[in-house]
């Protein structure tokens, strides 16, 4: 390939979700001289992006409305015209959404490349002159191969104007904490081999980023990091919930022990959260992802070993849900629970993989009639996640669920509350006030240990706490 490499003026992203958009927005916020478009196949995801109103933009993030408010049509764009945005671009990021085959070869393990190949064959028809393409998307192992190669097919042998780079350049931002991520990384890495590339997207990143954060590596290594940091983060919070469910026989209490192991410098404080289970569109499908890589190389058990991890993660979900039925005298039949919090973590409105999905399920199709509520999820995307739209409980159905804004007309005679996400707002009710409103013997849940247990046995509840 021809390494004919201008300065960057134009930079196009394929993929307008959670992480394109908010990573586009923080590059356009500092690069004032670079042109940022944003594309997605999607119209109506485009037409939220370019919403008037910042509240409907199809992103939640804290921190993100601001920056699209200072950027948007400056310098930010977000739009449908792939082949004319393409045409124009110096580089261009992959950032498509890349889930666990649902069918095939690898069905339930491999990730589905489908949407890369598709963009690298978009990039290679559309593109014009020297194109930087840099993978975002989290993809198995030795995927650039594949892109470089697309690229190179289409690469006219006779006409050296149009060629390509190919970079890996994995985002590890978090979702819920995006901008923060964006803004102040730990690291960002750079995978690849052609000089020039390389420091042309180092350039944009050091724009905000110090250079001693700016890693670089081969392209192989780039891949395989984005894939273990995800392994390792997984399987931390595996553990600790591994060690929660030995805490509750045994009288130690799980904050206590992660506070305690915390403090070992060579373990560290972060990630130690003990919860209902991990979610998110990423740890699952990136476990997976590595047990079939081991597997087709031929690692048996180590493919074993981290899929453990996910299994266990399952494990915890199905086990809070059952211990619920089991605590409210071995049936759910005809009862209300009140679900606090739908999305996987607290500051998102994203719900892919959330342990919520799973836990109102099995209460549901045991009966019960459950009032959802959370800050930032809507109506439609529960019944999407739940697959059955919301009901109007009524005394006499069984099973089905209700979208609630209002946590204190919704408690009257609920059973009981389960806390699934920590957000802000489920760490200061009026518990007292839920208290009275509730059926008796009224119980709360409580997962993600946002609520003190002492307090509110004071008051008469009965409580049950993940890990004590
Ligand atoms: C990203 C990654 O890229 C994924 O690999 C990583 O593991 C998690 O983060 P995410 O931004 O969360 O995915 O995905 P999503 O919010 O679904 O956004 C992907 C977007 O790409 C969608 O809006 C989809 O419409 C768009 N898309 C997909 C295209 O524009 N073109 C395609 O060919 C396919
Ligand atoms: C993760 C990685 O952190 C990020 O680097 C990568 O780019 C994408 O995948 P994300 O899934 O957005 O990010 O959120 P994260 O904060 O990692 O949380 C994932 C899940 O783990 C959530 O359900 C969260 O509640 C859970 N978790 C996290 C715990 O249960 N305990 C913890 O201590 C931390």
């Amino acid at each position: 390939m021809n390494k004919i490499i201008k300065s960057i003026n134009t930079v196009c992203c394929i993929g307008a979700g959670y992480v394109g958009g908010p990573t586009m927005a923080v590059i356009a916020k500092h690069c004032k001289n670079i042109k940022v478009t944003v594309l997605d196949i999607n119209q109506d995801k485009i037409n939220a992006w370019n919403s008037e109103n910042l509240d409907d933009l199809p992103v939640y993030e804290p921190g993100l409305k601001e920056i699209v408010r200072e950027t948007r049509g400056k310098n930010l764009f977000f739009s449908t015209d792939i082949a004319g945005s393409l045409e124009k671009a110096d580089m261009v990021f992959i950032s498509v959404n890349t889930p666990t085959k649902s069918k095939g070869l690898g069905a339930g393990y491999a990730s589905d490349l489908k949407w890369v190949e598709a963009s690298a064959r978009t990039v290679s028809e559309f593109a014009k002159g020297h194109t930087i393409v840099v993978e975002k998307s989290t993809v198995p192992v030795r995927t650039a191969e594949l892109i470089k190669e697309i690229l190179i097919l289409s690469c006219d042998k006779k006409d050296d104007k149009k060629t390509f780079s190919v970079l890996s350049s994995p985002e590890f931002l978090a979702e819920g904490s995006a901008i923060k991520d964006l803004e102040s990384p730990d690291r960002v890495l750079i995978g690849g081999d052609n000089q020039k590339a390389i420091h042309k997207l180092s350039e944009i990143y050091q724009k905000w980023i110090p250079k001693n954060k700016i890693l670089h590596t081969n392209l192989w290594s780039s891949e395989l990091s984005k894939l273990t940091a995800n392994a390792f983060l997984a399987q931390r919070v595996t553990s600790i919930n591994a060690i929660a469910a030995l805490c509750e026989p045994t009288g130690a209490k799980i904050k206590e022990v992660s506070n305690a192991i915390g403090y070992d410098s060579r373990i560290g404080e972060k990630f130690l959260e003990a919860s209902p289970g991990f979610g998110g569109s990423c740890f699952k499908k990136d476990i997976l992802n590595l047990v079939y890589l081991c597997r087709y190389y031929g690692l048996e058990e180590i493919a074993k070993y981290w899929e453990q991890v996910s299994i266990v993660n399952e494990w915890q979900k199905l086990r809070i849900a059952s211990l619920i039925v089991d605590k409210l005298y071995g049936t759910v039949s005809l009862k209300n629970i009140l679900i606090l919090g739908f999305s996987f973590k607290a500051n998102t409105n994203d719900t892919r993989e959330s342990a919520s999905i799973s836990i109102s399920r099995y209460l549901i199709d045991n009966g019960a009639k459950l009032l959802i509520h959370d800050p930032q999820v809507n109506e439609k995307q529960i019944a999407n996640d739940l697959k059955e739209n919301s009901s109007k409980i009524d005394c006499s159905s069984e099973g089905g669920w209700s979208y609630i804004n209002n946590i204190y007309k919704s408690a009257k005679g609920v059973d009981a509350i389960v806390v699934l996400t920590e957000w802000d707002l489920y760490k200061t009710l009026e518990w007292e006030k839920l208290f009275e409103l509730m059926r008796k013997p009224a119980w709360v849940f409580d997962t993600r240990s946002v609520v003190n247990s002492e307090n509110l046995e004071k008051i008469g509840f009965r409580v049950w706490k993940l890990g004590q």
